[in-house]
């Protein structure tokens, strides 16, 4: 069985004092799960929550960066940087990225490399907008991305990459995607490219301590990539019980 992983993106919430309180909330309030647990702070709190992290069993992640190892890229922040600070995952081609700062497919497919190169396990995520989802083309636009992504990769470097599929309408909007629409599409991805049947696939768009367990059933749902609700220790932790719950349904099942 999968392993469920449950990754908190705060997007640009949070100052260097509040990424502490709620990075030390959270690890307050952990009991031992199987569920495997990445928070992603903006840039500026990731040294600060590493050390909040310490000894915990809670790991840290960055929002995005650069596929270089240094050079003259203003702004950018570079896979050595992200390591350094103790950072084990990184988001890879979010829709935000994607819309606001123009991350091509082939950009992404860059960033995994550099990622995978630098022991960074890449979460990239994929997904369709309202136009696509209503014309019927949700399938195809997730299997481009997915595809581009990991162009070129042996099977064994794949499996060290985590899909996010997050469609864009449902990012946000309190609107998540029917459980079983979401596991129909992950299903046929699988199919698609078998290199990810045994890879973890995780669904995010509006998942909340509400709707996490009926998600979380799905048989190819192996976790979330969750915005709003993980700035709350609460509303984050409801999503880790539902997830440690559904481990122990599949167990007895
Ligand atoms: P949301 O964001 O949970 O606030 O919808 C998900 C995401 O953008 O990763």
């Amino acid at each position: 069985m999968r392993r469920p992983l449950i990754v908190g993106n705060w997007k640009m919430h949070k100052t260097v004092a509040q990424a502490r309180a709620l990075a030390r909330a959270l690890c307050a309030a952990m009991t031992p799960s199987n569920v495997e647990i990445v928070i992603c702070p903006p840039f500026t709190a990731l040294s600060a929550v590493s050390e909040e992290l310490r000894g915990s069993e809670i790991a840290l992640g960055a929002q995005t960066m650069h596929e270089s190892d240094e050079g003259a890229f203003t702004g950018e922040v570079s896979p050595v940087m992200l390591h350094e600070l103790g950072v084990s995952h990184v988001i890879l081609g979010h829709s935000e990225r994607r819309a606001y700062f123009g991350e091509t497919d082939e950009r992404v497919a860059l960033k995994v490399r550099a990622a995978l190169r630098h022991d960074l396990t890449p979460i990239v995520a994929v997904g369709e907008t309202l136009e696509e989802h209503e014309r019927g083309e949700a399938f195809a636009r997730v299997l481009t991305q997915t595809r581009a992504a990991y162009e070129g990769l042996a099977n064994d470097e794949i499996a060290r990459c985590v899909t996010a599929y997050e469609p864009i309408w449902a990012i946000g909007t309190g609107k998540a995607d029917e459980p079983s629409d979401s596991d129909a599409l992950l299903a046929r991805l699988r199919e698609a490219m078998p290199a990810l049947r045994e890879t973890r696939l995780l669904y995010g768009g509006s998942m909340k301590g509400e709707n996490a367990a009926a998600l979380m059933a799905q048989p190819n749902i192996d976790g979330g990539l969750i915005g709003g609700a993980s700035l709350a220790a609460e509303s984050f932790h409801k999503i880790i019980d539902a997830a440690q719950t559904s481990v122990h349904q599949a167990t007895r099942a």
